[in-house]
């Protein structure tokens, strides 16, 4: 294990993550002692529109993986349109790898709390809804009773610390399906109906939850907000990059000597997330991994030095998504690798749409073929048509992702696909998986 030398060190720019280590640093008490609320005092002093300016000048992006510039999102909602207003927190986080708004909620709930308020009075609604995966069972405990703590201090409820503001706010458990995550298939979930995504237009932000305006929002992107009204705009812009301001949560997976969270300023490099992170496990070697999450396109080893930022991850070919960096080695297989997600993908495709149900359904077929070592030269042209039949012609982003680590692994591992269907690489399913494979 590498010990990181200390300018790596200064790279790590704990916020959303600086009170995670302290004892009990989800209790209200732990929360007030630490800054917390002040940001809430502090904004409901503001007029809503300048909370959402403030938001706008931080160039605060999304984290929930479109990196979606929030303060504009917020100035979407009409006012003054005398229909209810609804702030929607998606905490589903069901994209493979991905690890950073569970452990936000379970060690500084109270950071989301707080961060919902204000984004509920800057956008004036009088509700809001924390979306929690179904199977997160401590994190749902942990916010609920945070949530219960908020009350009885007065920062929720009726008349919120005497402003006359008025704020309920419920945590909704799903079902634990990936598609929930989908912001407008977790709105028809949380109405009770199936959750499917839904055309747009219209948006969220006009037709969302009870088709009244709606601001759907990420966990961390909601938690983002207390530290930028207590810091200022100019204090979140001097992290990051020009156009990826502010610190973000990497969570490192994989053949790494120490997983985890690692919180940095955007445009840090995989090679100084290693650095901090102990460096590769002992006798493994980088081969590939994924920036952002299994829906994002592999990168190589090649890409090391690439900023992880939304801009540098894009002009490398990828997509920065959920900041998930799974790492593998020179003893993973790639291929093996895409054929597990792809199975995921097909397994959670909601069905509503004929290129990603079928598609994804084919491409698993296809895969268990190649692994079982009866593929042919064409399986690799037939899964690059099928992907571009996914690719844009889907109705959500679950088609589009699942196309990802097929193409990427294709145009950098092709020559581990030729070996198992040369038979160099000795077959890694047997052929009892391959009914009605042909
Ligand atoms: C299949 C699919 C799954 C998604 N899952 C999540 C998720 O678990 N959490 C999340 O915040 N966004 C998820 N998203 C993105 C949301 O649709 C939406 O862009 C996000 O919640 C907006 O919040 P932000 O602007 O704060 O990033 C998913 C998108 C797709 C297509
Ligand atoms: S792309 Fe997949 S998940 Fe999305 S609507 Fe179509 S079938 Fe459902």
């Amino acid at each position: 294990m590498t010990t990181p030398r200390p300018e790596t060190l200064a790279k790590l720019t704990p916020v959303l993550t600086k009170r995670w280590l302290s004892p009990d640093a989800w209790r209200i008490g732990t929360y007030e002692q630490l800054d917390g609320y002040a940001a809430l005092r502090k904004a409901l002093k503001a007029h809503p529109d300048d909370l959402i300016q403030l938001i706008k000048d931080s160039g605060l992006r999304g984290r929930g993986g479109a990196g979606f510039p929030t303060g504009l999102k917020w100035g979407f909602i009409p006012q003054g349109d005398g229909k209810p207003h609804y702030l929607v927190v998606n905490a589903d986080e069901g994209e493979p790898g991905t690890c950073k708004d569970l452990p936000l909620m379970t060690h500084d709930p109270h950071a989301l709390v707080e961060g919902v308020i204000i984004a509920s009075y800057a956008i004036r609604a009088n509700r809001a809804y924390i979306y929690i995966r179904g199977e997160a069972v401590h994190a749902a405990r942990r916010l609920r009773s945070a949530v219960q703590e908020a009350y009885d201090k007065g920062y929720l409820g009726r008349n919120i610390l005497r402003t006359g503001y008025d704020l309920e706010l419920v945590v909704h458990s799903g079902a634990g399906a990936y598609i929930c995550g989908e912001e407008t298939a977790l709105l028809d979930s949380l109405e009770g109906f199936r959750g499917q995504p839904r055309l747009r237009p219209p948006f969220p932000a006009t037709h969302g939850l009870y088709a009244s305006p709606t601001v759907v929002n990420n966990v961390g992107t909601i938690a983002s907000v207390p530290p930028i009204v207590l810091g200022g705009a100019d204090w979140w812009k001097s992290m990051g990059t020009e156009k990826s301001s502010g610190p973000m949560i990497y969570s490192l997976s994989g053949r790494v000597a120490n997983p985890g969270q690692y919180e940095c300023s955007m445009g840090v490099t995989l090679r100084e997330l290693l650095e901090l992170a102990g460096g590769m496990q002992p006798g493994h070697n980088l081969r590939f991994w994924t920036p952002g999450g299994s829906s994002t396109p592999l990168l190589a080893a090649e890409h090391l030095d690439v900023p992880l930022d939304f801009e540098g991850v894009a002009a490398a070919g990828s997509i920065l998504g959920t900041t998930a960096t799974q790492i593998f080695s020179d003893q993973d297989c790639p291929v093996y690798a895409t054929y597990r997600w792809l199975e995921f993908y097909h397994h959670e495709s909601c069905g509503k749409c004929t290129p990603c149900r079928e598609g994804n359904y084919w491409m698993v077929r296809v895969y268990r073929r190649i692994l079982a070592g009866q593929g042919t030269h064409e399986d690799l042209d037939t899964l690059l048509d099928t992907c571009d039949n996914i690719l844009g012609r889907s109705f959500c982003g679950l088609g589009d992702g699942a196309t990802s680590s097929v193409t990427s692994s294709l145009k950098y591992f092709k020559q581990d696909y030729l070996d198992y269907i040369e038979g160099r690489t000795a077959p890694k399913l047997s052929e009892k998986t391959l009914v009605g494979a042909h």
